[in-house]
């Protein structure tokens, strides 16, 4: 008797499952420009993976700016005051294209299904568009000490699904996220540009390029 393998498929969430990274540039933007430093969307891109304290770290450092620790904080809870104002007005239609029909196919084939994210709102944002429940288990910001290109969220992802690193597949559109599959032993796939991802097993430009089919041969394999 066939039975049908369970391997652990684990999902970044900004940039993978939701294009958050418009509204991370907004707050990033009017935080930068409100301390005289100007913030562009290539300065952006550098920021996608990256912990929020790493992100602030980097934008004080193209403006030449040292600031006092409090401060440090301070700018911090003030970015995310107004990334949550752009969340809180998310809905369901702000999921990226075909990512809930990989999820519903994994589902059916009895998969493992994680996410694994550096964001501390992942929790909330995934109830927002209503795609908590597909989750069987959640790494965020919350649960790690090392950022990406550490492989420690998703190592961390794998040992709550119960299923061996080697038995897992990362969807991820940052490079760093890549590199932390890569590390963690795990298949890497690239949601995005082939000439960005290069170092992913597999890229697709979206999930839309990625049939069932494709899905199907590396569950067999
Ligand atoms: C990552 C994003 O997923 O989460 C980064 O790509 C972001 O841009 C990081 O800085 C932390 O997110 P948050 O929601 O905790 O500020
Ligand atoms: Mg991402």
């Amino acid at each position: 008797m066939s039975q049908t393998k369970r391997k652990g498929f684990i999902f970044d969430l900004d940039g993978v499952i939701v294009d958050t990274a418009k509204y991370h540039f907004l707050a990033w933007k009017n935080l930068a420009e409100s301390l005289g430093i100007d913030f562009t969307e290539a300065q952006n891109e550098q920021l996608k993976g990256v912990s929020r304290v790493r992100s602030l770290e980097k934008i004080l450092s193209w403006g030449n700016k040292e600031i006092p620790s409090e401060e440090f904080d301070r700018l911090m809870a003030k970015k995310n005051v107004e990334y949550l104002l752009y969340i809180d007005q998310m809905t369901k239609a702000e999921i990226l294209p075909d990512v809930e029909r990989v999820l519903s196919f994994l589902e059916e084939q009895n998969q493992a299904i994680a996410l694994g994210s550096a964001s501390k709102n992942a929790q909330m944002i995934l109830e927002k568009v209503g795609l908590y429940d597909k989750f069987h288990a959640l790494v965020d910001g919350n649960n790690v000490s090392k950022a990406k290109p550490d492989p420690e969220v998703f190592l961390l992802g794998a040992e709550k699904l119960g299923v061996a690193p080697s038995n897992c597949i990362v969807f991820e559109d940052a490079i760093a996220g890549i590199q932390a599959a890569n590390a963690a032993q795990m298949m890497s796939i690239g949601i995005g540009s082939p000439e960005v991802l290069g170092e992913a097993n597999y890229v697709f430009n979206n999930f839309t390029d990625l049939s069932n089919e494709f899905l199907a041969s590396i569950i067999a394999d």
